[in-house]
């Protein structure tokens, strides 16, 4: 990998026209170089923090005829459009691999192409840009439509229910993920889809001593790393380099990889049983359940036990506590309250992902003892959470520093980001006026809440009344304060 810095530290040294052919021989030896094998060692491309490599990679990018479906990174042997008979669906392999069929079957990744929340930010990308994000927004969310040929403007600007009626593509399903045998990088989909190896259906996957009377099986020790994941899990702009989303350069930087805990040790734990039906009965066979966050959109689609597992999973990840919080007060009086907030559970930010979305916040009550609110921050108005409510979330924005809530194509800054670190904390302070009347003791509750993104993002992309947002409390605490009632009667 040292070599391939290197090429590239010359490259944008001779950024010139006459050097152009040059050049785009150069970039071709270093897709060859980039080319990270299906079996290669563990731990060989951690070291490398290729995050800083980010002008290089969208470089990159320009190399067109190495990327045959540009802007998306994805690629095969001989880069060759595959055919769609190349590969088969997940319900025959569900014949098979019943149970991490039906795991998966439930799981937001096997909607991730007919789901509505994004063909409807589809829609508006792909009219937006006049066809550009076209194949880079569906090579993570159908690796088979893409790597097929199959994407048009109009297929993705066409309604689930007449694109599911009349050209129906798979999500991220088995083969997508089985049929990866390299990357060629971190980000953008850079996968390298290969469906058969000496002409038959070759599965690539976790074990050395797996036998398929149905496939060809490969060990694939990407596959057990975090860096398999990555390739769709960090999503950067195709034009301005934006990083859009960095789950995994977020789990990079946290003490889980360096722990060694990965992606598929929290996503994929293990369950005693067989990962097919006429296999070995194991003690550890990877489940596919693939539990995350969003509830809202589980239920939505009928995956009423799935969306329990993604409130468990949030329910996991954090904490909530006040932090030296008064004994008593005083009537009349301004109180400052600070509320600590630990990512206690997920290997990366909390919260990650969905940028336009994906928001954490605190909604702080506090009632007096005959019942009535005095204060409260953190409550969702208009379909957004109010204006000045402590959350968690990054904002991406324009040339001009307006904030994006939905045209995320426009963005080419990070305005800002206090999402939490993996294992880190952030405190919060909330600050207000106790009644002179109040009745003592005084009650303060936190909420620690999510949404995978607001009501309001829900009824601009789906109309309104359609989806209701599910607002998950993740965590929660309650705590007392006194009032001094002699102390407020003085001068
Ligand atoms: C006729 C039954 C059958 C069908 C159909 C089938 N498989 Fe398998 N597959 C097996 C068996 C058996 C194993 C070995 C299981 C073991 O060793 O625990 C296996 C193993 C695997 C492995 C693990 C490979 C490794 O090296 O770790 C993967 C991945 C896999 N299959 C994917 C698929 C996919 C994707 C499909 C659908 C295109 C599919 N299988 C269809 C029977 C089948
Ligand atoms: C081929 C691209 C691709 C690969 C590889 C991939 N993902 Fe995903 N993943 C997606 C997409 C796209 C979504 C979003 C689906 C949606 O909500 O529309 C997603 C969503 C998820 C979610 C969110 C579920 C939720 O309910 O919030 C989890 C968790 C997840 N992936 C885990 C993983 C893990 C772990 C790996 C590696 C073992 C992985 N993914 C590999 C594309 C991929
Ligand atoms: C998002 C990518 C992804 C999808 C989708 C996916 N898998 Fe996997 N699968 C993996 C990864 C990664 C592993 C290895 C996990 C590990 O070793 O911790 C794996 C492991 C397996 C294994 C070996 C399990 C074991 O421990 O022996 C089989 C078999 C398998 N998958 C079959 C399937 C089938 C069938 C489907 C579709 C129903 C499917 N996978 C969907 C990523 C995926
Ligand atoms: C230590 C356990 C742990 C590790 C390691 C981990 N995660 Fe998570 N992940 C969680 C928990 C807990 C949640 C639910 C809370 C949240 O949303 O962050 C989650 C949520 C997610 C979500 C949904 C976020 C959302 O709001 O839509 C995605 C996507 C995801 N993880 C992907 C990954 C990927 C990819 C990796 C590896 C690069 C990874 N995770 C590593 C524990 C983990
Ligand atoms: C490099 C892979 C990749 C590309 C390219 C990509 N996405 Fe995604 N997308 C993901 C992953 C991974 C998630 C899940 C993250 C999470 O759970 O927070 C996701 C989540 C989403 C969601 C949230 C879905 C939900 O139900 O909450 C929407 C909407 C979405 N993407 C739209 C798009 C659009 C539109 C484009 C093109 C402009 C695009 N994506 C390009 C990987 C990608």
């Amino acid at each position: 990998m040292g070599g391939g810095r290197r090429v590239r530290a010359t490259l944008i040294g001779i950024h010139c026209g006459t050097l152009a052919l040059l050049a785009a021989t150069l970039l071709a030896a270093l897709v060859a170089v980039d080319l990270v094998l299906g079996d290669e060692l563990p731990g060989a491309t951690h070291g490398g923090n290729d995050k800083w490599l980010e002008p290089a990679r969208s470089r990159l990018m320009q190399a067109r005829d190495a990327l045959p479906f540009f802007p998306h990174r994805a690629n095969t042997r001989g880069n060759v459009v595959l055919q769609p008979r190349d590969f088969e669906s997940a319900e025959v392999c569900g014949a098979c691999h019943t149970e991490i069929y039906r795991q998966w079957r439930s799981s937001m990744m096997s909607q991730a192409w007919d789901e509505p929340v994004y063909r409807a930010l589809l829609k508006l990308a792909s009219e937006a840009t006049e066809g550009r994000v076209d194949t880079f927004c569906t090579g993570c969310h159908s690796p088979i439509g893409l790597t097929t040929g199959q994407i048009t403007a109009e297929l993705n600007r066409s309604s689930v229910e007449d694109s599911a009626r009349e050209h129906p593509l798979p999500g991220v399903d088995c083969e997508s993920c089985h049929n990866i045998s390299a990357r060629t990088g971190l980000d953008n989909g850079a996968y390298v889809m290969t469906p058969r190896a000496h002409g038959r259906s070759t599965k690539f996957g976790p074990r050395k001593d797996a036998v398929s009377p149905y496939h060809d099986t490969v060990y694939s020790a990407l596959h057990t790393r975090s860096d398999f994941c990555a390739t769709c899990h960090n999503v950067t702009h195709p034009f301005s380099s934006v990083a859009v989303e960095r789950t995994y350069d977020e789990w990079l930087e946290s003490p889980y990889s360096l722990n060694g805990e990965t992606c598929q040790d929290c996503h994929m734990p293990g369950f005693a049983g067989r990962a097919a039906i006429m296999g070995p009965e194991r003690e550890h066979v990877a489940s596919h359940w693939f539990s995350g966050a969003n509830a809202t959109l589980l239920s939505y689609l009928g995956q009423d036990e799935a969306a329990q597992r993604a409130r468990d999973m949030l329910a996991r990840a954090a904490r909530i506590e006040f932090q030296d919080l008064p004994d008593r007060v005083r009537p009349g009086e301004y109180v400052e309250v600070a509320v600590k907030v630990s990512n206690v559970g997920a290997g990366h930010k909390l919260p990650t992902g969905f940028p336009e979305g994906r928001e954490i916040w605190i909604d702080l009550r506090v009632t007096d003892a005959s019942g009535r609110q005095v204060y409260r921050l953190g409550a969702v108005k208009d379909g957004e959470t109010e204006e000045g409510t402590r959350n968690f979330k990054v904002h991406l924005g324009d040339r001009d520093g307006n904030v994006l809530d939905i045209e995320v194509w426009k963005a080419t800054q990070i305005l800002s980001d206090n999402r939490i670190l993996p294992k880190g904390y952030i405190v919060r302070e909330f600050s207000f006026r106790v009644p002179a009347d109040a009745v003592g003791p005084l009650t303060l509750h936190a909420d620690l809440n999510y949404w995978p993104f607001s009501q309001k993002l829900a009824d601009f992309l789906l109309g309104p009344n359609e989806l209701q947002v599910e607002v998950t409390r993740m965590a929660q605490v309650s705590g007392r304060v006194a009032l001094s009632v002699e102390l407020a009667r003085l001068p």
